[in-house]
């Protein structure tokens, strides 16, 4: 939702923001729920105040519901997590959270955007396919799960322009 007006006209619907510190316990909150190993406040806090990190919100009236980060070095990012809160996934919020960081990015003289995957994470695959990413590598068992298994990334790359 990036009219402010069609915002202003349904409150009720999910807005993409800068993350502010007052995001921050809900930030890790979502974070710790979504992913075997959570960030805490105080990363959260830290990627913040750091200039070449972006932080981006996903609020639904008052509630932060998914959050995008990335870290910028030159004209390259590379985004670090996102994720949407369990309750409201599958039904295409991430798609706009990602279109409007992305945006973000651009108009932050990224030029190319880096990312990894497990591979068989399907919904963030979808995701990233959809908009506009493709893989260019692989890393074999390259994240360990809660349990000692341990999967393989996929390397995607999308080019700004
Ligand atoms: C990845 C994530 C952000 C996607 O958010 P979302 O708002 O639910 O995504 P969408 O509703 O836009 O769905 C994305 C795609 O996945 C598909 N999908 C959704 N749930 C699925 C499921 N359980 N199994 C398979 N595909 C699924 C959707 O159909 C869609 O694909 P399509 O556009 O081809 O139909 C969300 O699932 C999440 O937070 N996951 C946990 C954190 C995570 O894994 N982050 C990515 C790390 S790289």
């Amino acid at each position: 939702m990036k009219n402010p007006l069609a915002a202003w006209l349904t409150p009720d619907a999910p807005v993409v923001e800068p993350a502010t510190r007052h995001d921050l316990a809900a930030l890790a909150q979502l974070h710790g729920a979504s992913f075997h190993r959570g960030w805490g406040e105080g990363e959260f806090d830290a990627m913040l105040r750091e200039p070449n990190t972006l932080v981006h919100r996903l609020r639904r009236g008052g509630k932060v519901i998914g959050f995008a980060v990335s870290r910028m070095a030159a004209d390259e990012a590379e985004i670090l997590s996102i994720a949407v809160a369990a309750k409201e996934r599958g039904r295409g919020l991430s798609r706009d959270l990602l279109a409007t960081h992305l945006g973000h990015l651009a108009g932050r003289g990224v030029r190319t955007v880096f990312l990894e995957v497990e591979e068989n994470n399907q919904p963030a695959t979808r995701l990233y396919a959809k908009t506009g990413f493709a893989v260019v590598g692989r890393r074999e068992r390259y994240y360990r799960e809660a349990g000692g298994e341990e999967r393989n990334a996929l390397v995607m790359r999308r080019d700004l322009s």
